[in-house]
């Protein structure tokens, strides 16, 4: 092989040009097949036909490819596409939860084997708990861990935006669910579920819910229907019945909120010994993971404000009580966490 060719293929490969790739190997075969070593020319062939199989037109590129599934047109504007990258082991669940998510996963990854008995796996879920409880992120660990796209409508704005003409709207987007196999959340369910509005026109919100059910249960696609709301004790029973389940995600116990803080919080202690997760997690009993979040952001912060390194149990306790007096000032006083760890 002459240096310019394997100049020329090292370049190729680092720019990552897959075409030039191509084309200087095939080159080197045919150099090869001219010097008698048909077995060497043979052999470049059939590797560039092998990966060109398995990477489509990214020969030589080492990422796989991302689908980049987008809608376009009136699509576009009601569904909202993204790729996300949660997964299953980033989450904390009750055990019930897990199991029941571990089983979901497990049986879409069966699909194929299901399909030969006439078998779907269950891909209709209703979600309901209060504000960040999980139930958009399990939407997305869901796409994530089967490396799907996720879709979200947001029925609200679907309503308002096109008063008189949701119904329709909403059969497209279960139309394109046949077509593009993803994740399908329709968030603020419960605006459907449940909306009596006073600008709105009841019988138009009724309307809607009807054609909902309906084409919940007529969907025969490989797709996967996530419905998220808040308000459980609101929603229809006659929605209830479409699901394959319907999965609570009510405001995480001690154990879990311990848990939670843990893995997010263990790279900034020393050892478990350090801080009593359990203890602060006592204190923070009543709150979702979303003010987690935003307590455990807080307390790094105010860490690195500090000049220090590892977190304490006192900067974390301190951001756990003033996402409590938030909640206390914004939200009238259904519960008091007075009692102290
Ligand atoms: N089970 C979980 N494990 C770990 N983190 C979680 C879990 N559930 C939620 N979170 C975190 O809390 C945040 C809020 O959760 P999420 O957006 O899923 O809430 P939600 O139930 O959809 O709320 P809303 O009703 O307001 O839409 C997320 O950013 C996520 O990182
Ligand atoms: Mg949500």
């Amino acid at each position: 092989m002459k240096t310019t060719m394997l100049l020329a293929l090292v370049r190729a490969q680092v720019d990552g040009d897959s075409e030039s790739f191509k084309k200087v190997a095939l080159q080197i075969a045919a150099q090869e097949a001219s010097a008698g070593h048909s077995k060497v020319a043979t052999e470049i062939r059939s590797l560039i036909d092998k990966v060109h199989a398995q990477q489509g037109q990214h020969v030589g590129t080492p990422k796989p490819v991302i689908p980049i599934t987008r809608p376009n047109g009136e699509l576009g504007t009601l569904l909202q596409a993204s790729y996300p990258e949660v997964k299953f082991r980033d989450m904390v669940f009750e055990q019930q939860t897990h199991l029941l998510l571990k089983r979901i996963l497990k049986e879409q990854q069966n699909r194929q084997l299901f399909s030969s008995y006439g078998l779907q796996p269950r891909r209709k879920f209703l979600l309901v708990g209060p504000p960040g409880c999980g139930k958009t992120s399990t939407a997305k660990m869901l796409a994530g861990e089967l490396g799907r796209p996720l879709f979200v409508v947001r029925l609200e704005g679907l309503l308002s935006r096109y008063l008189g003409e949701t119904s329709a709207h909403l059969s497209a987007i279960f139309d394109a669910m046949k077509k593009t196999i993803g994740v399908y959340l329709f968030d603020e369910f419960d605006s459907i579920g449940t909306f009596r509005g006073d600008t709105r026109d009841i019988g138009e919100v009724r309307r809607v819910l009807s054609t909902f059910l309906q084409l919940i249960e007529n969907d025969d696609s490989d797709s996967i229907i996530v419905a998220a709301t808040n308000y459980e004790q609101m929603l229809d029973n006659a929605l209830f019945r479409r699901f394959d389940d319907v999965v609570e995600f009510p405001r995480p116990a001690v154990g879990l909120l311990a848990e939670f803080l843990k893995r997010r919080l263990h790279f900034v202690v020393n050892s478990d010994t350090d801080i009593s997760w359990e203890r602060v997690a006592k204190e923070a009993e009543g709150l979702s993971f979303a003010d987690m979040e935003r307590a455990s952001a807080d307390a790094l912060k105010a860490m690195l404000m500090n000049g220090q390194t590892l977190v304490t149990e006192d900067l974390l306790t301190q951001a756990i009580h003033e996402r409590l007096s938030v909640h206390r000032r914004v939200f009238s006083p259904k519960k008091e966490s007075g009692d102290k760890g």
